[in-house]
């Protein structure tokens, strides 16, 4: 699965299209789905899109869809939404007001991932090219399956559940309506931690990947930076970058005002470009095409400029963004020795980062974005002596805590 992100307006769908299309003519089943409510997907195919993947026509083996968002709060999302609101009217709560309170921003963008997800398993395709929205919503969406997961957990933390359900056998008399209700609520939400948690593995799995798209525009540019942070944060792979738009040089010689304004502006755009090879991350040019590139014909030809007669669907990962825990001291045994924790997070040094520990988890947040890292189990017993930024790593360190470790 090949996902496709940045900031508004950069080039994602036509990109992903793009791509798409030069994977179906080297031989490939490739389906591209776009999650944006606006459906622009369409109108770069030139297509008639909807919810199910359809065979595009102009070359063979290309399928395209759009994630049908009325059909999401069908599944386990809209289930829980309606047991919530149950049990906050039965508490007493306005219904109008109950239904407001179990609206959670940001979960239909979820839900058209998780769409994504099953028509990924579901369909025949080598690969699965993903049309993201923009980079700040993708973000939140993105970080989503975790932090919900782990919120979820935390408010109906499974033994608690269990328990409900052993006081219903053992006493069945007292438990009613309202008993019934928080069973129903939690199975609800059994289901949906478990599609949450499938997504995140699908997304940090080594056969997802990520590429950021940007023009090369100096705003553009800081947000990409701070979005690569963010993403290696979360444990997704960004495995390159693709700089849109990229205007030609004019001939030598030419010294006409519109032949000034393009040396003007390839200058500039050369500069940013510069800046942005040095995060380190293989990184393709796309011409600014006159025409707009809109219909297979157009999209096909962007897509042989950019990619040539490389397989797209195999840009390499970059280094696995996971946290690796190393021992930096006291060698033989374990209770002399220090740790360190090792995140990988490229752009961190210009935004602003920030580690806490809360109990057995880490909180990092940057860009942004927040993480809860849980600890191994080594660290668990160990005091936080410092942390610091080396280069695009996050080393914070740890020494056993004697009193932790002899109990
Ligand atoms: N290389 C290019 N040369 C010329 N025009 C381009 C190029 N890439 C994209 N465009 C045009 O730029 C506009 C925006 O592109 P596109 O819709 O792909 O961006 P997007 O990142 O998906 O936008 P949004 O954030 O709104 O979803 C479109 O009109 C598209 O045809
Ligand atoms: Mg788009």
């Amino acid at each position: 699965m090949v996902l496709f992100t940045g900031k508004g307006g950069v080039g994602k769908t036509t990109l992903a299209a793009a791509t798409a299309a030069h994977l179906a003519r080297s031989g490939r089943k490739a389906l591209v789905v776009s999650t944006d409510p606006a459906h622009s997907l369409a109108d770069a195919l030139e297509a008639e899109l909807g919810g199910e993947p359809l065979e595009v026509d102009g070359v063979g083996g290309l399928y395209a869809a759009h994630v049908d968002s009325r059909a999401l709060l069908d599944g386990a999302w809209g289930r829980l939404r309606e047991h919530l609101a149950t049990i906050l009217a039965g508490a007493g709560v306005d219904e109008l007001v109950a239904d407001e309170l179990t609206v959670l921003p940001g979960v239909e963008e979820l839900l058209a991932l998780a769409a994504v997800q099953r028509t990924t398993q579901a369909g025949p395709w080598d690969v699965v090219v993903v049309d993201c929205a923009p980079t700040a919503e993708t973000l939140r969406l993105l970080a989503l399956p975790e932090a919900l997961g782990g919120y979820l957990e935390r408010l109906f933390p499974a033994h608690r559940r269990a328990v409900r359900g052993l006081l219903g056998s053992l006493a069945p008399e007292r438990t009613g309506d309202a008993a019934r209700r928080w069973d129903r609520t939690a199975e609800a939400l059994d289901g949906l931690v478990d599609e949450l948690t499938g997504l995140r593995a699908l997304l940090a799995s080594p056969c997802s990947g990520v590429r950021l798209v940007l023009t090369p525009e100096r705003v553009v540019a800081a947000e990409t930076r701070r979005s690569l942070t963010a993403l290696a944060l979360l444990g997704l792979h960004v495995d390159g970058l693709l700089a849109n738009r990229v205007v030609p040089a004019p001939a030598a010689g030419e010294t006409g005002p519109a032949a000034r304004w393009l040396r003007d502006r390839a200058a500039e755009q050369t500069a940013v470009l510069d800046e942005v090879a040095r995060l380190g991350l293989p990184m393709r040019t796309v011409e600014h095409t006159a025409a707009e590139p809109t219909g297979v014909d157009a999209l096909l030809a962007l897509g042989a400029q950019v990619w040539r007669d490389d397989d797209p669907a195999a840009w390499s990962p970059a280094a696995a963004p996971l946290p690796a825990l190393r021992r930096t001291g006291g060698g033989g045994r374990s209770a002399d020795s220090e740790f360190e924790l090792v995140l990988r997070l490229p752009g961190a040094a210009t935004t602003t980062l920030d580690v806490a520990r809360i109990g057995d988890e880490l909180a990092v947040t940057a860009a942004g974005v927040r993480r809860l890292v849980a600890l191994p189990a080594v660290l668990r017993r160990c005091t936080v002596t410092g942390a610091r930024l080396d280069g695009d790593d996050l080393r914070v360190a740890f020494r056993p805590d004697p009193a932790q470790w002899l109990r």
